[in-house]
């Protein structure tokens, strides 16, 4: 390592910490990015969103050439599966995208340490190479962006054979003939999905009410509505199920559950626990120089990212909000921002949420329990995908655009659509939200014909009720 001081050190490579040191570069100061992994991008490019979309995504494709495409006038004849050649190129992306990153920081003239980081002190830090080898990095400011870890249930302990997580889950061998997920959030709805669509019998046992629940979670119309076509693309569900315990029986793996007030029991060949992910300060050494960690073990920061220390920053999965990637892109970015002296900042009321199932969930703002909750009169106005042509030509109209808006000012307080490329159509509804625009704004801006996001403008002009099919 040529330089062993720095403006600014980055401790890991995930969404948040690479986009932190590129932010930080650009605005000229001396940067380092440390990660224990060689290949850079941390969960979400090695473990996390890319991997899965890519499974997601070619899944996708054989659940449609297996049951969708013949109304199409596409037949085949011996579709079959090569789950090998999936993966292989699942493992393809990873690769090109982690090279990407390097090549990002290397371009700009960032740093590139790979080891373990330790705090040895508040501006200190020692970083233990994969041979032992021990450097002392500083930095004048730190950022941690550690990301988090999956949870594990004390009576299913991960062996990454019966009892996976979302690590093990994108990289089976083979189709699982059962498989039990503990848990309906993203990772649950979606793995399950992969599985569920290459053959597997999926089901899920789920503590709260609806799925989709936790943390916030999405709004329970919508959520109700995944849960329908989930059902009819061959999934089960046990909705506040209590998981109880497990046992080896057979070969397989029977879950115990209490649901409806009955004891049941669920044997699969592989029970995937999908229950939250914890923040992951693990060996950091934080506590050990006074950064204070809160209740649920998260890096406590202010409203700048600054720790307990001054001149260390935590942003992303080890601090509080939403463990999503692009949260803590914004994070990063903000927080190099700050550290650059310009004035930085994180719209918290505007982060989209999605899980990327068939079809995909997304939503940005208040859900329609958050608004009762805090007492807002608002209106809501519906579109369903069926009556859009365009969704029909795709053969994918399933799901609704709903649209909340300020009962007295018009002001979009929360859109939630499920339907095909939601993922890419929600954007349109956080842009108006940045601009603080109304339901009217979007339903006189012109939508192209005939395309997806036309579900939206009409979902605007029913919160007046004035479609245009009358
Ligand atoms: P999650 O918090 O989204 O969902 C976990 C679910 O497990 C909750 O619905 C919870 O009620 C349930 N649960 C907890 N303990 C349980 C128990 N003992 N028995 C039955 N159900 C139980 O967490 P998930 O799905 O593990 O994902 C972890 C994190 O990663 C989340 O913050 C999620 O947002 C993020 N993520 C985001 C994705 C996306 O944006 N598409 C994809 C994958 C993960």
């Amino acid at each position: 390592m040529a330089e062993t001081a720095f403006d600014v050190v980055v401790i890991g490579a995930g969404p948040g910490g690479y986009i932190a040191a590129i932010r930080a570069a650009q605005l000229g100061l001396k940067t380092a990015c440390i990660d224990r992994e060689s290949r850079f991008g941390g969960t979400c490019l090695r473990v996390g969103c890319i991997p899965s979309k890519a499974l997601l995504d070619a899944s996708e494709k054989f659940y449609h050439a297996s049951h969708g495409y013949a109304q199409m006038g596409i037949s085949f004849d011996g579709l079959k599966l090569d789950l090998a050649a999936m993966m292989a190129r699942k493992e393809k992306i990873v690769e090109q995208l982690t090279s990407g990153v390097s090549g990002l920081l290397k371009k700009n003239k960032i740093e590139k340490i790979v080891g373990a980081a330790r705090f040895s002190g508040p501006n200190m830090l020692e970083v233990t190479g994969a041979d032992g080898s021990k450097t002392a990095v500083t930095g004048k400011h730190i950022i941690i962006a550690t990301g988090s870890a999956p949870m594990e249930l004390p009576f299913l302990k991960y062996d990454g054979k019966t009892v996976i997580n979302s690590d093990h889950g994108i990289a089976l061998g083979k189709v699982p003939e059962s498989m039990v997920v503990i848990g309906g959030g993203a990772i649950g709805l979606e793995l399950g999905s992969v599985w569920c669509r290459l053959g597997a019998k999926v089901t899920v046992l789920e503590m709260l009410p609806q799925v989709v629940g936790g943390g916030g979670g999405a709004d329970e119309e919508a959520a109700r509505g995944l849960e329908k076509v989930l059902k009819k693309q061959g999934m089960t569900f046990f909705l506040q199920a209590k998981v109880t315990g497990a046992k080896d029986e057979g070969g397989k793996k029977v879950v115990a559950f209490e649901w409806e007030g009955k004891q049941m029991t669920e044997a699969a060949e592989v029970v995937l626990v999908a229950v939250g992910r914890r923040a992951f300060t693990d060996g950091l050494g934080a506590k050990e120089v006074g950064i204070k960690l809160d209740e649920r073990g998260r890096v406590a920061i202010n409203d700048h990212f600054q720790t307990s220390i001054p001149g260390v920053y935590a942003i992303g999965d080890c601090v509080a909000g939403p463990m999503l990637a692009h949260k803590a892109e914004e994070e990063g970015v903000a927080c190099a921002e700050l550290i650059a002296g310009r004035a930085g900042h994180v719209n918290y009321n505007v982060i989209p949420g999605v899980v990327y199932t068939n079809p995909e969930l997304a939503w940005v703002g208040l859900t329609e329990e958050q608004a009762k909750a805090k007492k807002i009169e608002y209106v809501t106005g519906k579109f369903q995908f069926r009556a859009n042509g365009r969704a029909l030509c795709m053969d994918e109209a399933e799901g609704f655009v709903k649209i909340l808006a300020d009962a007295k000012s018009d002001r979009v307080l929360g859109v939630h659509i499920l339907g095909p490329q939601a993922s890419s159509m929600i954007s349109e509804a956080a842009a108006v939200m940045e601009f603080a625009g109304s339901a009217e704004d979007i339903a006189r801006t012109c939508h192209a014909h005939p395309t997806l996001p036309e579900a939206i403008k009409e979902a605007a002009l029913a919160v007046h009720k004035r479609t245009l099919n009358g």
